[in-house]
């Protein structure tokens, strides 16, 4: 028998993700953001995104700067939760601009930056980027919040905004969910929509990135190198 999916607009269904990481924000925001632990310490969730930074940017800095001095560069990044890799990332680049659905997160980003003036974070609507200003950004990243959005429609959204505020040929790097066996439904803000690695590489061509990397098709992380065409 065939379960019914629930009938939900794009604008109900940002709106429930905006409601629903706001309770979780409530809840536990360090919890839902990395769920390794429930109770990390300040020390220990900052170096955790410090973990991810130099695994995933400073081991990738020839495709990332391109031969830019990083102190010269304005980033984005993309569902920046309590900023656990924001903070990170500020420490690297001359200027990070963040932005999350949820205004509890985006509270909780802010507190853990104000030491940081090169880091700027934003809510949004949860499906574009008109909340940031200018444009010729160096580089975008985003890891773990496209696994949490059921919508193709919204992630296609993100991925043309960023084109249209990355420079040419500069690197999206980001995350989506690879394992089709993960199902989600259009009311699920928890388990995102899932992505072949033809539809990575269809998504890119539609967006205008050229999808030069890929790693864990299949995987639960999924990462994409899309370079601006
Ligand atoms: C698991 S947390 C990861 C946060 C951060 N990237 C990190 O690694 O620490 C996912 C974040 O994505 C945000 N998010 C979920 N859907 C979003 C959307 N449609 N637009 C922007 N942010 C979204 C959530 O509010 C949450 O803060």
């Amino acid at each position: 028998m065939k379960i019914p999916m629930p009938e939900i607009s794009l604008d109900e269904q940002l709106k429930k993700m905006q409601r629903d990481w706001d309770e979780r924000a409530r809840e536990n925001a360090r919890y839902y953001v990395a769920t390794g632990k429930n109770d990390w310490t300040d020390d220990e969730f900052f170096q955790s995104g410090e973990r991810t930074v130099a695994e995933e940017i400073l081991t990738d800095m020839i495709n990332i700067c391109q031969g830019k001095d990083p102190k010269q560069m304005k980033v984005l990044e993309i569902g920046c939760g309590a900023g656990r890799v924001t903070r990170a990332l500020a420490g690297v680049f001359g200027e990070v601009h963040a932005v999350d659905v949820s205004g509890e997160m985006v509270e909780r980003a802010k507190t853990a930056l104000a030491d940081r003036p090169n880091a700027f974070v934003y809510r949004n609507n949860g499906k574009d980027l008109s909340v940031i200003p200018g444009e010729g950004y160096d580089f975008a990243f985003s890891t773990i919040v496209f696994q949490h959005i059921p919508s193709r429609e919204v992630i296609y959204s993100y991925v043309r905004e960023v084109r249209r505020l990355l420079r040419p040929g500069a690197l999206f790097k980001f995350q989506v969910q690879g394992d089709s066996s993960m199902k989600t439904a259009p009311d699920d803000t928890w388990l995102g929509i899932a992505f072949s690695d033809q539809e990575a590489v269809v998504m890119a061509e539609a967006c205008g990135f050229e999808p030069r990397h890929r790693h864990g098709a299949g995987e639960q992380y999924f990462w994409l190198w899309f370079f601006r065409a």
